[in-house]
């Protein structure tokens, strides 16, 4: 499906959800040129006004709610930033409204939702692009460059290790950082990898391919949240390759291991002839050791982490803008994510059952 535009110039947009996520999306938007942000909607109606006076959206604009938005204003396509459990009544309503689609990851809530919805848009002749942008990262890019190119051989192994106190009571007795960024995590029955790990199961998809098995188990110890703050995973891919997810927002840890430093974390790709390692914890951050010996890369290419942070925002959005110009598929289609979606929930089915699961 390739996007022709209701009026001459820029692609007509409205954001849904005008939290903090959103923000990004909007600086990122404003480096597009052909993306017009032409309205806004949030249910807190005073937060999508506030963003819109803050992003130079009139503020007649801005909507208490997606199906009002979605009904008066003249758009190509929604960006849907709201919470993970609105996703797919806006998906829904988008696509009915014969509008493209460029939703925030978690896509949606379980697998017949998804490929019903991927049906709904296709049968709409609407494209549906998860806004996946992990795999964005510029250390990321450089990595599959890097397998791509054949330096480390065939990959056989992957492992993310990453401890963070980001839900554990502070002793000064404010809320944890991402309860304060994003309250409604508080309740979330599926927590830690669905919100936040299936960034990190896609970039495994991005850099070792399908995901085949998963072997998970799951714990909490933070009483301020309902779901999971603990999740170890034990992957095998379609290749035969295996990985590991290994992560935690519960852990009391050294000052110097709690972040992850600039939002880079600890990952290392070993194939039969090299290993290649993001070390958020020392100077240059990725490394790459081959039977030749060892050097180091430069993974930053100049940026910040900050800037990177940002940057794979922005980079991702662009993408998803060209597949709509061009008509081809996006790395990120809904389809591609279905992978990363069912690791998701076939993870939550093994720590439940103590099997594994073939997906
Ligand atoms: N890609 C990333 O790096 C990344 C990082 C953080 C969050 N996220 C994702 O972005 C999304 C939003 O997260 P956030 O951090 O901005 O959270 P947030 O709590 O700051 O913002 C969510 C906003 O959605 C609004 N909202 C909730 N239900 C709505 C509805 N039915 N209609 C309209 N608005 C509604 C809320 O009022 C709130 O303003 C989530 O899906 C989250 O997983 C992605």
């Amino acid at each position: 499906v390739s996007v022709r535009p209701r009026r001459p110039g820029p692609l007509r947009a409205a954001v849904i959800g005008a939290g903090s996520i959103a923000t990004h999306h909007i600086v990122a938007w404003r480096e597009i040129p052909d993306v017009e942000i032409v309205a806004v909607a949030d249910i807190d109606h005073a937060k999508a006004r506030e963003f819109a006076s803050r992003h130079g959206i009139d503020p007649a604009h801005a909507y208490g709610d997606a199906a009002t938005v979605i009904d008066a204003e003249e758009l190509d396509f929604v960006d849907i930033a709201s919470a993970p459990d609105a996703h797919a009544g806006q998906v829904e309503l988008a696509a009915r409204h014969g509008l493209h689609v460029l939703c925030q990851k978690p896509f949606v809530g379980s697998m017949d939702e998804a490929r019903r919805l991927i049906d709904l848009c296709a049968a709409q002749g609407v494209r549906c692009v998860v806004n996946e942008n992990w795999r964005w990262r510029p250390w990321y890019r450089r990595i599959k460059a890097l397998i791509d190119a054949g330096t480390i051989g065939d990959v056989r192994y992957a492992a993310f290790t990453c401890h963070r106190d980001l839900v554990l009571p502070r002793p000064d007795g404010e809320l944890p950082d991402l309860l304060r960024r994003q309250p409604y995590t508080a309740d979330m029955e599926r927590l830690l990898l669905f919100e936040w790990g299936i960034h990190l199961l896609d970039v495994m998809r991005f850099l070792v391919g399908p995901i085949t098995t998963v072997e998970a188990a799951m714990d909490r110890v933070s009483p301020l949240v309902r779901g999971e703050d603990k999740a170890v995973i034990n992957l095998g891919f379609g290749s035969g390759a295996v990985g590991l997810v290994d992560i935690s927002w519960g852990s009391r840890i050294r000052d110097d291991r709690r972040l992850i430093r600039g939002n880079v974390e600890p990952f290392v790709v070993e194939g039969d002839r090299g290993t290649i390692e993001l070390d958020p914890h020392v100077g240059d951050i990725l490394y790459v050791t081959t039977e030749v010996g060892t050097r180091t890369e430069e993974a930053r290419g100049g940026l910040s982490h900050a800037d990177a942070y940002q940057d794979s925002f922005t980079a991702c959005q662009r993408h998803f803008v060209d597949s709509l110009r061009g008509g081809g598929p996006a790395e990120n289609d809904a389809d591609d994510n279905l992978n990363a979606l069912a690791a998701t929930f076939a993870s939550y089915e093994s720590a439940r059952s103590g099997g594994r699961v073939t997906l």
